[in-house]
């Protein structure tokens, strides 16, 4: 298998933006522009819009997924959401490890890992992140690092279960920044993430995994990132905002 072969999958990431109505208008623009795309298409929305953005999406070929997912099953976690919860409203999907995550809210490669465990336990696609920070770039622990990341948040994931799992390579540098990474910058970090899958699964494993880019993707360089052999779609912030930006990047990446 390689990428001719594996599906690209294009997944917004909306953060902390949109209210429930916003929702409903902005997929009910989308859905036209996207319908009939040669990739899926994820949008990751935040807890609150989940039940308007599934029932937006009905009948499309848009499916919806959460930003996080608690790894216990039910408990005294006050305002973490589970698997159940999820998956009973209709979310198919789930980011989990998201850099502003590991950034701003003390999420650890253990703590992805458990996530990661759960969602693909609970029968969620897990679409977990890895990224370098500028600092370790610049120290030379690119690789290092996105091989240990992968690793770490795929322990005791097996085989057949890695199946529901999209790595997005995502360096911290460039998400929300304005600066992608070059689309050589991109294919290579997403081979470290594939070389890491082959080391813990072997390399006929690691060629049906699909790897996205993430960080600053849009209409402008989506074609060209998508282009590289290792890029098998995106996971896209700023640009799955909006409509024609984003139904742009869905066509690139049906076509690349
Ligand atoms: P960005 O975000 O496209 O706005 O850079 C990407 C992400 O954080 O997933």
């Amino acid at each position: 298998m390689n990428k001719a072969t594996r599906k690209a999958v294009i997944a917004g990431n909306w953060k902390m933006n949109k209210t429930p109505s916003e929702t409903t208008a902005l997929i009910n623009e989308m859905k036209p522009l996207v319908a009939g795309a040669d990739c899926d298409v994820v949008l990751c929305v935040p807890y609150i819009d989940i039940p308007a953005a599934v029932a937006a999406a009905e009948g499309s070929n848009i499916k919806i997924g959460a930003e996080n997912v608690h790894f216990k099953a039910s408990g005294a976690y006050t305002g973490e959401v589970s698997v159940d919860m999820l998956k009973e409203s209709g979310v198919e999907y789930v980011v989990i490890g998201h850099s502003e995550r590991r950034q701003y809210f003390g999420e650890t490669d253990q703590t992805v890992n458990l996530r990661t465990l759960a969602a693909v336990n609970g029968g969620l696609k897990a679409i977990v992140c890895v990224g370098e920070t500028l600092e370790q770039r610049e120290l030379g622990y690119t690789e290092t690092l996105l091989k240990y990341q992968t690793k770490m948040a795929l322990t005791n994931v097996t085989a057949e279960q890695l199946k529901n799992v999209i790595i997005a390579y995502e360096p911290v540098w460039a998400i929300g920044t304005g600066v992608t990474a070059t689309a050589d910058q991109a294919d290579e970090g997403n081979g470290y993430v594939r070389a890491a899958i082959a080391e813990a699964y072997g390399a006929e494993v690691a060629e049906t995994v699909t790897v996205q880019y993430g960080g600053s993707m849009n209409a402008g360089n989506a074609a060209e990132l998508v282009s590289k052999v290792n890029v098998d779609g995106g996971l896209i912030g700023g640009a799955s905002l909006k409509a024609a930006d984003f139904s742009v990047i869905v066509k690139a990446a049906s076509e690349g």
